[in-house]
C-alpha cells in the first residue's frame, strides 16, 4: 500500500509542506500500530513546472499527455497499482486553492479517461490559510469535488472536512495545535480507511 502526498503550495518547505509531512508521518505511524506496510512520498510540487490542461485531447488516446513539462514523471508514481490513496495539501489562495493545486487536478483527468485509475482510492485533503478562517473549508471541499469526479473515496479527519490549518498562527505554523491536530487526524483517518478496504 502507498499514499502519495501532493504539496502544491507556490512556496517550497513552508506550511503546507510542514502540515502535509505531519499528516503523513501520522498515517505511517497509524499503519505500524496496525502491524500494516504502507509507504509514503511526500510530492513537493512547488519547483515543478506543471501547466495548466490544454485540453488537447491526447489523453483521450491513453495514459499520455502532450505536454512535456514536470507532471510527466508523476504520471508513472501516481499510476502505481500500490497506490491507495492521494492526499492534496493546498495553501488557501483568494479563498480557493491554489492554481499550482488545480492545474495538478486538471492534468490528473487522463487517469480519469483511460478507464477511471482513480476510482475507489482514497482522497484527502489538508488546506492552509494565512487566517484562522480564510476559506479553509471550502478549499477543501472544491478540492473533494476533483476527487468526486474521479470516483475516490473522500475521507476526512474524523469528524470534519480534512486538514484545516492557520499559516499565520501567532506562534508560526508549527505552533499552530488546532491546525497540526487536523492533519494528523486526516493521516490517521486515511491509515484505517485504507487497511479496512485492503486487508
Ligand atoms: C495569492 C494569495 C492569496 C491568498 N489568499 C488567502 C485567502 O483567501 N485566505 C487565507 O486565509 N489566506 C490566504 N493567503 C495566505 C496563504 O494561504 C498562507 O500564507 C499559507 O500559509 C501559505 O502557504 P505556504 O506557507 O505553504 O506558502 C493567500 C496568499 C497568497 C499568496
Amino acid at each position: 500500500m502507498k499514499i502519495i502526498g501532493i504539496s502544491a503550495s507556490a512556496r517550497k518547505n513552508k506550511s503546507t509542506h510542514f502540515l502535509l509531512d505531519q499528516c503523513l508521518n501520522e498515517s505511517k505511524r497509524a499503519a505500524e500500530l496496525l502491524e500494516k506496510s504502507l509507504e509514503v512520498e511526500l510530492i513537493d510540487i512547488a519547483p515543478m513546472k506543471i501547466n495548466a490542461c490544454i485540453a488537447c485531447g491526447k489523453c483521450k488516446k491513453g495514459v499520455l499527455c502532450s505536454q512535456e513539462d514536470d507532471f510527466q514523471p508523476l504520471i508513472s508514481k501516481l499510476a502505481d497499482p500500490e497506490l491507495v490513496g492521494i492526499i492534496m495539501a493546498t495553501p488557501v489562495y483568494m479563498g480557493c486553492m491554489s492554481a499550482q493545486a488545480k492545474a495538478f487536478l486538471d492534468r490528473t483527468v487522463l487517469f480519469r479517461r483511460n478507464g477511471f485509475m482513480f476510482k475507489n482510492k482514497l482522497g484527502g485533503v489538508i488546506a492552509v490559510g494565512g487566517s484562522r478562517n480564510g476559506g479553509q473549508e471550502l478549499t477543501i471541499q472544491a478540492v473533494h469535488a476533483a476527487m468526486m469526479i474521479h470516483d475516490m473515496i473522500i475521507v476526512g479527519d474524523g469528524g470534519h472536512f480534512g486538514g484545516a490549518a492557520w499559516g499565520s498562527h501567532p506562534n508560526g505554523y508549527e505552533g499552530d495545535e488546532t491546525g497540526i491536530n487536523t492533519a494528523k487526524s486526516l493521516g490517521k483517518r486515511m491509515t484505517e480507511v485504507a487497511c479496512m478496504l485492503h486487508h
